[in-house]
């Protein structure tokens, strides 16, 4: 059977967009800028872009469209001995997408919870989260049983995201032309709500304020970098599998500069409109701003919903801001899932998309209870500092030197520049071989050596050692899988 194909490059352009823009542009961008020195931030995270971000793209997009093939199919054409860094690639995608629905479901539940008026949450957005809508537990290791309401939400959302990518391509395709321009419909207009109220330009402010001696500590710039991953879904599998149903003679360069600068500019906007309603929030409260602004999910879910209960019309406030938080979401959310079920699919002559759609989604879904427990927020935090600290990285480095050393970095170059416009210079090549892989070894060496020192969050042995367990799984099985697996059943 013909390989499917996004129906324009546009629809791709679209889909790639949409996976790297998500809750990591929300929460996770505004909030790195304004610990590490606010616009001082953005000289490592511009860096890293230019330096590991943007190469690694063009590498994953460029191997993707050439070989025609998903993430494991990609590594094994190279040698078949390589699979396996496709294969830990997608098992490192879809631990992140078990627990970034968990978080869409509580934005979900967020939602529903909006419309009323006053907010429920307005007074004590605090207890609110973790009480109502968590019901944490007091510790890691008391479970706390299931949360029901939050299990409804969950199994819904998934149920939307088995929607769109049960027929492949053709149904994310369509889906995308509403969930890619909605978030940034909705963004703009929370940004004209925030910049026009009260103290927004204090919080702005506070934001971008540049404080250059912050460039001086390692932590800032392994922020960049690791910032920079997650933000490019780099390293899941997704970049190459999504690239996989383009024809082969794209503008592979071009694709990539319009996917990182798209992707920068709305992580800078969602800067804006963080900082200018917290600012608001700090003015008319009188509480300084030091002391409203967090990171992850607080900001979110109970910083945020805090700010906007103070707003005229509340709740209108709230429910655009949750249905930005799941229209950011879902498209990353399903990128995840078909990075898998291309891999999968590509075991097959005749892949029953549909079929393999449901096993993936169906799996995930049920992975996903562990976090809905009263214990869940504690693993979620756990699983999401292991795998994005070390399994990425450990992944990163496998690509780069597979693609710098085994394919040739020259090989894919070449075929980068017959179909690219803007042609890529020898710095590629240069940045394939040697800076992306000693700059990630040195991030995994200083990462790990700072979770030895101090173990991550004040967990227990035993909880952390879940944590490691997301990193040692898919490596070993990825290793075993590169010299045993055989993928192909065709
Ligand atoms: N890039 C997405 C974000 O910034 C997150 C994501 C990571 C999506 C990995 C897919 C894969 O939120």
């Amino acid at each position: 059977m013909a390989r499917e194909r996004w129906s324009s490059r546009t629809i791709f352009l679209f889909a790639a967009i949409g996976s790297a823009v998500g809750l990591g542009n929300f929460w996770r961008f505004p909030f790195l800028t304004y610990k590490f020195g606010g616009g001082a931030f953005l000289v490592p995270y511009l860096i890293a872009l230019l330096v590991i971000g943007t190469p690694l793209l063009i590498l994953e997009f460029a191997l993707g469209q050439k070989l025609q093939r998903g993430a494991v199919g990609s590594f094994r054409a190279i040698n078949s001995k390589l699979g396996g860094i496709g294969l830990a690639a997608i098992m490192a995608g879809f631990i992140v997408v078990v627990y970034y629905v968990v978080i869409m479901a509580w934005s979900l539940l967020f939602l529903v919870k909006s419309f009323q008026f006053p907010l429920p949450w307005a007074g004590d957005s605090e207890s609110y989260f973790f009480g109502s809508i968590l019901n944490i537990s007091d510790s890691v290791g008391s479970f706390g049983g299931i949360n029901i309401p939050l299990l409804i939400s969950l199994f819904a959302v998934w149920v939307a995201i088995y929607f769109i990518v049960w027929k492949g391509v053709k149904s994310v395709g369509k889906v995308v032309m509403i969930t890619v321009p909605l978030p940034i419909i909705l963004l703009i207009v929370l940004l004209i709500r925030g910049i026009t109220l009260p103290g927004s330009f204090s919080g702005i402010a506070a934001y971008l304020r540049p404080d250059f001696g912050a460039l001086l500590s390692t932590e800032i710039w392994t922020a960049a970098v690791s910032q920079i991953f997650f933000t490019l879904s780099l390293a899941f599998g997704i970049m190459i599998a999504y690239a996989s149903y383009n024809k082969n003679n794209q503008d592979v360069a071009g694709d990539t500069y319009i996917t990182v600068i798209s992707n920068t500019l709305i992580s800078l906007v969602a800067g804006f409109v963080v900082f200018s309603i917290l600012g608001y929030m700090a003015a008319s409260t009188s509480v300084p701003l030091e002391s409203v602004v967090e990171g992850g999910p607080s900001l979110a879910f109970v910083v945020f919903p805090q700010a906007l209960s103070l707003l005229p019309w509340a709740p209108l406030f709230a429910v655009l801001f949750f249905l930005t938080l799941l229209s950011l979401g879902i498209d990353s959310a399903f990128s995840l899932v078909e990075a898998a079920n291309t891999a999968i699919s590509d075991r097959y002559k005749n892949p029953n998309t549909s079929k393999i759609a449901f096993f993936v989604v169906g799996l995930a879904f049920l992975l996903g209870i562990l976090f809905v427990t009263g214990a869940g927020l504690y693993f979620l935090d756990i699983v999401d500092h292991f795998v994005t600290n070390y399994t990425l990285v450990i992944v990163g480095i496998f690509e780069s030197i597979a693609v710098g050393w085994v394919y040739g970095a020259d090989r894919l170059r070449e075929y980068i520049n017959s179909v690219s416009k803007i042609k890529l210079g020898r710095w590629w090549n240069v940045s394939i071989k040697y800076v992306v892989p000693l700059t990630l070894i040195v991030l995994l060496i200083t990462q790990f050596v700072r979770d030895i020192v101090t173990p991550y969050g004040g967990y227990p042995g035993w909880a952390l050692a879940i944590g490691w367990l997301t990193v040692i799984v898919p490596v070993i099985i990825g290793i075993f899988f590169c010299l045993t697996g055989s993928w192909n059943k065709k």
